[in-house]
């Protein structure tokens, strides 16, 4: 069983500020408050009742894997699960998987609680989860080339009004950028496809990636994590390959 590993993290100014706000609102006491990132174990997991409960609530359940995907991603080693807690209390979430060739962290999941958006949680997750997912590819000798994450089309209605295109905003200041490639996310459950696009963020001194090394992970996405952790059919992941 891995230890959990936590890291506290002193919130910076402009988070400060807005979070002293919110407690001012809220009528709490603040001027002490910290954010704690933890990278957790399939034990902590399985009894973190909130952290499920984000899950369930910023998700649509077309778009959430069954738990049970989550904790064997964990157990096999090639996932991470990550929780933000703000005063002991988890206020949201990320799971990532790592892809081998090429070797990069891909996002699956990031969500924060409802009430404690645009503090600058979200962004803490995001760095987190990379530097923990990049540290453990360099342990098993590999040199990840940056972050990965599927994001909704902008164009795409699907019915959440702004949300996507405020979601790609908030991906782009820490750092990603669209890429061209189109891309369908493989059916999590039944069998089509939904259409999405991918976002990357290179790791320092690396560049964007050229399309045959995007090709590659658009495959490892597909292949290591949708059909080796998720069960999706070989055959559909052939056709989505080729149709996109
Ligand atoms: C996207 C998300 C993780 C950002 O977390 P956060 O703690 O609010 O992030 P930060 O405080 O670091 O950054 C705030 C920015 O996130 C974006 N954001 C905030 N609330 C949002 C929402 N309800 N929907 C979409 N984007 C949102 C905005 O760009 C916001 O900037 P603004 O405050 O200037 O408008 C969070 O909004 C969320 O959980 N959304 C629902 C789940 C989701 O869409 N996850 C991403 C796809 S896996």
């Amino acid at each position: 069983m891995e230890s959990a590993n936590e890291r506290v993290l002193a919130p910076p100014t402009k988070l400060r500020k807005k979070m002293k706000d919110a407690f001012a609102r809220l009528g709490e006491p603040h001027g002490n408050s910290m954010i704690a990132i933890e990278c957790m174990n399939t034990e902590e997991l399985c009894g973190d009742e909130t952290w499920w409960q984000i899950y369930k609530d910023s998700f649509p359940a077309s778009q959430r894997e069954p738990p049970d995907v989550i904790l064997k991603s964990l157990r096999r080693g090639v996932g991470m699960a990550f929780r933000a807690r703000l005063q002991g209390m988890t206020s949201g979430l990320a799971t990532t998987h790592l892809l081998r060739d090429p070797a990069a962290v891909f996002i699956v999941y990031l969500a924060v609680a409802r009430g404690e958006r645009s503090r600058g949680i979200g962004g803490e997750l995001l760095r987190s989860a990379w530097e923990a997912g990049a540290q453990r590819l360099r342990t098993q000798g590999l040199q990840p080339i940056g972050l990965i994450w599927e994001v909704d089309r902008p164009q795409f209605d699907s019915g959440e009004g702004d949300a996507p295109l405020r979601r790609i905003v908030f991906f782009e200041r820490h750092g990603g950028e669209l890429l061209k490639r189109p891309y369908l996310q493989p059916p999590l459950h039944g069998i089509v496809a939904v259409p999405m696009s991918l976002m990357f963020r290179p790791a320092n001194g690396k560049g964007t990636p050229t399309p045959g090394i995007v090709e590659g992970l658009v495959r490892a996405i597909y292949l290591d994590k949708y059909e080796a952790i998720n069960g999706i059919d070989r055959g559909i992941l052939e056709r989505l390959l080729k149709a996109s």
